[in-house]
């Protein structure tokens, strides 16, 4: 067996699909396949038995044939129903865990590829396997029940017939073969590009504004077209070999039609064969067509679930951050430190030009402020995503009360550290899911106004006019970057952390705002050990240490004093800055 195999039989057997209801599914389709197999024979004794035989006889034949065909094709839409609830059940489990798993990865695994290749790894593959090992199975077990069931029937009723249908309808479906391969390789491009599309569209309304500030919304309508025109190219060519397909399976069976009738009718002529047996023989025609076209498209459908599976067992294989051996618990105070911290992203750390960071190492005291400042890419925000544990310092270690952070659990870890990215997210919902985001137990709504009260946000909400109950936009379209700023403020005096990242958005709020934001940062760091990345000069004077990054090397550490009596150094000329634009 084949790794591809291996991975679709391995995902298929994990998500334990119903073993009771798939055999009585397989049950039901059987007798089904066995009553539509019966359904000629009672034809063919019914037309032998016409004029021969007294009315008596011909009705208990009609009402044979009737009732196999009825109760036949009725037992296998039985089937049908639950094999759509099974396939349901293995697509629902799929895509629970598919998803509880990717959202486990670590932050590294989002930082490439795309996110509606991300996406369709939960809505389609998941859907490919989930059809294959539910209807696809059965209704090839079916078929190939039906296709062996109606070859020996017809061989009982006669040899040399047999082999003439046979080989009329294989010869037609050993033609169309290579259009079936190639069917299938366009049904995949169609995939990827619809994947393609979906992920280039989303991109393009999430960041609307953007396209529309820089009136590149033909450029985007370009680019989009561009990927709907490969879509429609490539779901042309799949229509056309779908039709030469059809064209070419109706053609079979119209010469296998014809073959019959010419060959037969002569055997009747003769005498040699009776017309009951001709008309049997007619109706198995279909019999055997259907089982073939089921085998073939299982045979198409099993393609693109092995690599939908491919796909998701790679991911099943990446370390989930959560299921890390570290149970350790945080000491509740310590001195956080970084010791000779150096760190590249992806895996170019083997060259030391890769690394973001070189040597780090600074020390913040418990209850204390570190101002980390220093140019644009020097790597502050990269700081802070390694004591997130966003990331793993590829040299050297961080370190809280002593022990290396990576020795503590992880969700407990995070929970001590408050983090204000650079730019405040919202998710979509409601203004009171948002201030109690991530929180593990049930905040009151008197706990949530009290953070929103110090997050300096309340008058806002308040303003809102369904208050707490206000949706929130994607994106948070719907209120402003201040207004955005204060809600992460808010979220983080919820939780109440002992450790403050904070990474200040350089982009300007207008003076009343910012001042609204500033005496609420203030007041969140308020008894807390903060590490904040920050361009605001009186945050830097009140820091007890200031860390000046270049080139993600620290350039120079201490106290303002210290720092600004280095003239020549680059804080004191990024200090100056600053004063001027104080007095200014
Ligand atoms: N997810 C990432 N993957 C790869 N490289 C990254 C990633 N994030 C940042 N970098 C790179 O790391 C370097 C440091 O980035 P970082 O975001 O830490 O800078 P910064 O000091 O916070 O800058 P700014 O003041 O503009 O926010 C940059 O050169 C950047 O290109
Ligand atoms: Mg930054």
């Amino acid at each position: 067996m084949s790794q591809s195999h291996q991975d679709l039989f391995k995902l298929v057997r994990k998500s334990r699909p119903s073993i009771r209801l798939m055999s009585i599914a397989t049950g039901l389709s059987l007798a089904s396949a066995l009553l539509l197999l019966t359904y000629p024979l009672f034809t063919q004794l019914l037309v032998d038995s016409l004029g021969k035989q007294g009315w008596v006889h011909w009705g208990w034949l009609a009402a044979g044939m009737i009732g196999a065909l009825v109760a036949g094709t009725a037992l296998g839409g039985v089937s049908s129903v639950i094999l759509a609830r099974v396939g349901q059940d293995v697509s629902y489990w799929l895509r629970r865990t598919v998803l509880d798993k990717m959202i486990g990865l670590p932050v590294g695994f989002f930082d490439s590829g795309s996110t509606g290749d991300r996406t369709s790894r939960i809505t389609s593959d998941c859907a490919s396997i989930s059809q294959l090992a539910s209807a696809e199975a059965i209704s090839l077990v079916n078929g190939i029940v039906m296709l062996i069931g109606s070859v020996i029937i017809l061989l009982w009723l006669d040899h040399s017939m047999t082999l003439v249908l046979m080989g009329t309808l294989l010869t037609a479906f050993v033609c169309i073969g290579p259009a079936v391969a190639k069917l299938e390789s366009v049904s995949r491009e169609v995939q990827e590009r619809s994947a393609e599309l979906s992920g280039l569209v989303t991109q393009i309304f999430s960041e609307i504004r953007l396209v529309k500030s820089f009136a590149a919304e033909s450029y985007e309508v370009e680019r989009g077209t561009r990927v709907i025109q490969s879509v429609k190219e490539r779901n042309y060519a799949a229509a056309k070999l779908r039709v030469v397909l059809e064209i070419i399976i109706g053609v079979g069976v119209a010469a296998t039609l014809v073959v019959v009738l010419v060959y037969g009718g002569h055997r009747v002529a003769i005498g040699d064969m009776s017309i009951g047996v001709l008309t049997a023989f007619i109706l198995y025609i279909f019999n055997v067509v259907n089982p073939l076209t089921q085998i073939a498209s299982f045979i198409a459908e099993l393609q693109r679930a092995k690599g939908a599976s491919s796909r998701i067992t790679a991911i099943f294989q990446l370390s989930d951050e959560r299921d890390s051996d570290a149970r350790g618990r945080p000491p509740e105070t310590g001195v956080l430190s970084f010791e000779s911290v150096s760190f590249a992203y992806g895996s170019t750390g083997d060259e030391r030009g890769g690394m973001v960071l070189k040597d780090v190492s600074f020390s913040i005291e418990e209850g204390s402020t570190l101002a980390i400042v220093g140019e644009s890419g020097g790597g502050k925000s990269t700081i802070l995503s390694l004591i997130e544990r966003f990331y793993e310092a590829t040299e050297g270690r961080i370190t809280y009360g002593g022990k290396d952070i990576r020795e503590f659990d992880l969700l407990t870890w995070r929970e001590m550290v408050g983090y204000v990215p650079q730019s405040c997210a919202v998710m979509p919902g409601t203004m009171r899911d948002n201030i109690a985001y991530g929180l593990r137990r049930k905040a009151t709504d008197a706990e949530i106004l009290e953070a929103a009260g110090k997050a300096r946000a309340l008058d806002f909400i308040k303003a809102l006019p369904a208050g707490l109950d206000t949706i929130l936009s994607e994106q948070g379209s719907n209120i402003s970057g201040g207004q955005r700023q204060r809600i992460a403020i808010a979220r983080i005096f919820l939780r109440d952390p002992a450790i403050l990242l904070l990474d200040e958005a350089t982009s300007s709020l207008d003076g009343e705002t910012e001042q609204l934001v500033k005496v609420a940062i203030d007041s969140l760091m308020e008894g807390r050990t903060n590490i904040v990345v920050t361009h605001r000069i009186t945050t830097v004077l009140n820091a007890r240490v200031i860390c000046h990054l270049h080139d993600g090397r620290v350039s120079a550490l201490g106290s303002h004093e210290d720092l600004f009596a280095d003239k020549d150094g680059g804080y004191a000329r990024l200090a100056q800055v600053f004063i001027k634009d104080v007095v200014a």
